[in-house]
């Protein structure tokens, strides 16, 4: 095996397509997903590839330091694909502390444990942190993120996360750690987890059931297609500089009302309904506490720099998308099955 490379979180929604492509693409890399299996990893995301010989499974928690270490001196990764991560915005706001632990503690337990085993050979090692663009805060009606935006976090998710890059930039200018950070708009695709917006309105469609949005639905998002963050992760992981940024996002605005109701148009068609009964379970409830008004990426670097750009358009990659979701219905009855339904209840009441 030429490398080993360490996928954390590869049991989630975008870790489970950056651990598929890196096994397929790169057999000659030994591919190893460290993952707790939260409610948000699933391993049946991996079902095509884990009998692959590049890849094992370790499930680990990334906060257990003891844990960590010991992997890193088992198996001595020469890089870190780091995705691990308590995701989910509203679950920060019910729950903020379980964020400070994973999205802080275990980064920096990572951190440590490259650091010891790298410490005599910095050559041909790679800390890659994956981040998202909401550690720049919230923009109005004008203008984009870049690399150089000053961060200001608004929820306990993306300062937990702010923290987590402020530490790997400290780890590289203080132990010339070397690494490497992309901040990442919202993605959407198969194996998202229906706690998010896309998914939860695609799961409650197709039961009738009331697509809950957040105030008046004139929050703003930047969609990046899964697979296409993927491709990114690809491309910076090998062909980044280290102690560098890149921000990666779809160029591809919406407010999530007129998103919603092309989702529901899309699904009318699939599910051979009348036009309109989708967009009317469309419901507008109480307002997210805190809600960040917009996000909108400017990946002109990494397209400059690195040559990466997205390959599909929203509406091609929302087809695909509800397709996926039609036809694993099994995956989907699987997860909101069990814990999801307290959880929904929790957040939406009984409807
Ligand atoms: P996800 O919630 O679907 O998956 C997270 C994974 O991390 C799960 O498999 C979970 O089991 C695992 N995990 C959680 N806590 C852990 C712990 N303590 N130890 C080990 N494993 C643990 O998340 P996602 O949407 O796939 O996001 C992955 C990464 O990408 C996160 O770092 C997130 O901040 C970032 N990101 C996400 C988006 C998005 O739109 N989803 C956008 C930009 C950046
Ligand atoms: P989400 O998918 O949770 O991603 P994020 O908060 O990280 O951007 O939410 C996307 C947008 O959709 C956000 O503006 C909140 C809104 N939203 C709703 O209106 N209703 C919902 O049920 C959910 C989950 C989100």
């Amino acid at each position: 095996m030429k490398k080993t490379i360490f996928i954390t979180g590869g049991a989630g929604f975008i870790g489970s397509h950056v651990v598929r492509l890196f096994v397929t693409k790169y057999p000659t890399y030994r591919i190893i997903n460290i993952d707790k299996l939260t409610y948000a990893g699933n391993l049946e995301n991996l079902k095509d590839i884990e009998n692959e010989s590049n890849y094992l499974f370790e499930k680990a928690d990334i906060v257990d330091a003891n844990v960590i270490n010991n992997l890193f001196a088992k198996y001595k990764p020469d890089g870190v694909i780091h995705l691990a991560a308590e995701s989910h915005v509203d679950r920060s706001i019910s729950n903020p502390t379980e964020f400070i632990y994973t999205n802080i503690v275990g980064t920096v337990n990572l951190l440590n444990a490259a650091r010891l085993i790298w410490e005599d050979n910095l050559q041909d090692k790679r800390f890659y942190h994956i981040s998202t663009d909401e550690v720049y805060g919230s923009l109005g009606n004008e203008g984009l993120f870049t690399e150089e935006t000053a961060y200001d976090p608004k929820s306990p998710y993306s300062a937990a996360k702010a923290s987590s890059d402020h530490l790997v930039r400290a780890y590289n200018h203080t132990f010339k750690l070397p690494v490497v950070i992309s901040n990442c708009s919202n993605n959407y695709g198969p194996n998202h987890f229906p706690e998010k917006l896309i998914p939860l309105a695609i799961n409650n469609i197709k039961n009738m059931k009331p697509i809950p949005i957040y105030g008046k639905g004139e929050n703003v998002r930047d969609w990046l297609y899964v697979i296409d963050h993927a491709r990114a992760i690809d491309v910076i992981f090998h062909n980044g500089r280290d102690g560098e940024t890149y921000n990666i996002g779809g160029n591809n605005e919406w407010t999530n009302i007129d998103l919603i109701k092309t989702l529901c148009d899309v699904m009318d068609k699939k599910l051979d309904r009348a036009p309109g009964t989708s967009a009317s379970l469309i419901t507008f409830v109480k307002d997210r506490a805190g809600h960040d008004l917009r996000y909108a990426i400017d990946s002109t670097k990494l397209m400059t720099n690195l040559g990466w750009k997205p390959s599909l358009q929203f509406e091609e990659g929302l087809e695909k998308t509800v397709d996926w979701y039609l036809t694993n219905e099994e995956w989907l009855k699987n997860i909101v099955s069990g814990n999801y339904q307290e959880y929904y209840k929790d957040m939406y009441g009984s409807r």
